[in-house]
């Protein structure tokens, strides 16, 4: 199975998936990597592994819907079996979300419904709720609001700051990651009743 990894930032998530497809049993590998900004940790982590990487920057555009049309056309490039946003601040538009429909996942560091959008841990730890953790969910039009695919829980522990709270989500995260996309891939998923079937063995 063929993935393009999205990213923004320091990429633990996508270093996590390069490990595991490092094993050919791990049923899927990534040809791709993209960004909305050139210079950030995510894509050398994609050079050092020889991974092909691209960059589509908002500014860039004159219009969001150029930007969309680019980031779908890059992305279709590669051939991608599934998507996964991994720390990839953007939301995409429409064209993209046709094109890649109930293929593009993405994985958001607090528990859906609750606290989404940028500051997941942050807003979790304001609230004072006693559990945290991550959601690997379908993305749709809205702010992390696509159907839930699997859902980690940790403890938020009486002296915790947003980096200790956000540095457990993510180990915990990065594990929900890795053994989902590995079973994705392997066995297939259902979406809106419909069956995807990619997996080769
Ligand atoms: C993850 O915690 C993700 O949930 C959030 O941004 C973080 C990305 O981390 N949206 P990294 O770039 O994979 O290290």
């Amino acid at each position: 199975v063929r993935l393009v990894v999205l990213v923004s930032g320091s990429g633990s998530n996508l270093q996590a998936l390069l490990d595991a497809a490092a094993d050919p049993s791990y049923g899927a590998s990534v040809v791709a990597v993209g960004a909305d900004r050139p210079d950030i940790e995510g894509l050398r982590r994609a050079e050092k592994h020889g991974i092909p990487t691209f960059v589509a920057s908002v500014p860039a555009f004159a219009t969001r819907d150029e930007w969309d049309a680019f980031l779908t056309g890059a992305c279709q490039q590669h051939a991608p079996d599934l998507i996964v946003s991994a720390g990839f601040m953007k939301l995409v538009g429409p064209r993209f979300l046709a094109a890649f429909e109930g293929r593009y996942i993405n994985t958001h560091n607090a528990l859906l419904p609750a606290f989404p959008g940028m500051h997941g841990p942050r807003d979790a730890l304001a609230y004072g709720v006693k559990l945290a953790g991550a959601t690997l969910h379908f993305v749709d039009s809205g702010v992390d609001t696509g159907a839930i695919i699997a859902q980690v829980a940790v403890p938020v522990l009486d002296d915790d700051t947003e980096d200790t709270l956000l540095e457990r989500i993510k180990v915990a995260e990065r594990r929900q990651l890795v053994d989902t996309v590995g079973r994705m891939a392997r066995d297939g998923w259902t979406v809106n009743e419909r069956k995807v079937r990619l997996g080769r063995g």
